[in-house]
């Protein structure tokens, strides 16, 4: 059997490895997908990969395609769940794309991934592999043979393969970082300072404030201090940016898809400072009721990314509408970066429906005395239910 395996060089995917060649009698082709992990990443899940025998290692670079694809559309939507911008989520899609299109080159007869039977990525996994191709088996051997972390240490160390130091489970691209597991699983106590890597500790970061201005145009960043660069970029360098002022870390309780409770934590700067400017920029040309429906589609649009159920015809419809508000989503954010906190300053754009003139305390602009018979009669059901008195 000829087995394509997502592969991070991590302890549950090399685990998947060895178990591929063992139990199931597999020549095992790994596939590491860059999503933006930092570089380090790629040579060592290489080594690792020849070094536990896969018949074939590749590498795929689709940073270009997941900015564009998936980050920009998740910018337009204000992709966020619980407080996560579904950085991770968001990933998984491409990567399971690729892990479909390198088997069916390479005519494999079965797909794999390290997930666990725990977490929300085999959600995202399997949907994308069954959706794209059907008739491929799938494989989650570390789901299959229902192993614990523990079990894995000693398989792995069996086969000499290097544990982290640090126990924790940890993924990584362009639109962030999640960390899991060890310590972290105590949501009373506070995350140890060496779980971050992206972002300085804000008690440490620069006292003086950084300003910082972003272009948008039709809902997608383009420009950063008035220089036009493409997504990739962008990201990378406010992610250096922000991170600088330990700006974008998140620690939250999650509700996972199979309904139990995580602690989760995230370091995803770049995000955290696109999506208040992108907000920023809405609330700025957006009438209040498009702002209110939007902001429930949005939500409905991030659940199904979060859910695994990117395939869904109902996100075509929601975005449908998103690209239609987002013509008008077109102007500048001014920032202020300052220790753990990136600050909205200043807005424009030539779709803003803000008017200083009709707006303004300074100055005469509509017959105000005529409102006085707007508010006699506002609300009234509201008013008829309080001069009752009587009715519980
Ligand atoms: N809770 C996040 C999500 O569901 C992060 C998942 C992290 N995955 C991992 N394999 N460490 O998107």
């Amino acid at each position: 059997m000829r087995v394509v395996l997502g592969f991070s060089g991590g302890l549950d995917t090399c685990v998947s490895l060895k178990l591929l060649q063992e139990r199931y009698d597999a020549d095992v082709i790994t596939v590491t997908v860059d999503v933006g992990q930092r570089s380090k990443l790629f040579k060592s899940a290489e080594r690792r990969a020849r070094q536990l025998g896969a018949v074939k290692h590749v590498y795929v670079n689709a940073k270009q395609e997941f900015v564009r694809e998936y980050v920009f559309r998740s910018i337009k939507a204000n992709g966020c769940y619980e407080g996560y911008p579904l950085s991770i989520a968001l990933a998984r899609y491409p990567t399971a794309s690729w892990l479909v299109k390198v088997a069916l080159r390479e005519r494999a007869d079965a797909i794999a991934h390290g997930c666990t039977g725990k977490g929300n990525d085999q959600f995202r996994f399997d949907m994308t592999i069954s959706t794209l191709a059907p008739h491929l088996r799938l494989i989650a051997p570390v789901r299959e043979f229902d192993l614990t972390r523990e079990w894995e240490v000693t398989y792995a160390k069996k086969y000499g393969i290097e544990i982290e130091r640090r126990p924790y489970s940890i993924d990584e691209n362009l639109w962030g970082r999640s960390i899991e597991g060890s310590v972290l699983e105590d949501p009373s106590r506070p995350p140890p300072e060496d779980v971050f890597e992206l972002t300085r500790d804000p008690s440490k970061s620069p006292r003086k404030p950084l300003l910082i201005s972003l272009k948008f145009e039709r809902g997608i960043p383009v420009a950063l201090d008035g220089k036009r660069m493409d997504g990739v970029t962008l990201i990378e360098k406010l992610n250096e940016m922000a991170g600088k002022y330990g700006i974008g870390r998140i620690d939250i309780i999650e509700d996972r898809i199979l309904g139990l409770k995580a602690r989760e934590v995230y370091e995803a700067p770049a995000a955290t400072v696109l999506l208040e400017a992108h907000e920023a920029l809405e609330a700025l040309v957006l009438t209040k009721e498009e702002l209110g429906l939007k902001s429930r589609v949005d939500r409905k649009w991030s659940e199904l990314v979060y859910h695994g159920r990117w395939f869904d015809p109902l996100r075509d419809n929601l975005e449908a509408f998103i690209d239609s508000t987002q013509k008008r989503v077109n102007g500048e954010v001014e920032m202020r970066f300052i220790p753990g906190k990136a600050e909205v300053i200043g807005r424009k754009s030539p779709s803003s429906l803000y008017d200083e003139k009709i707006v303004s305390f300074h100055r005469k602009s509509f017959d105000q005395k005529a409102v006085a018979s707007v508010t006699k009669f506002h609300g009234m059901n509201g008013k008829i239910f309080r001069l009752r008195g009587d009715v519980v």
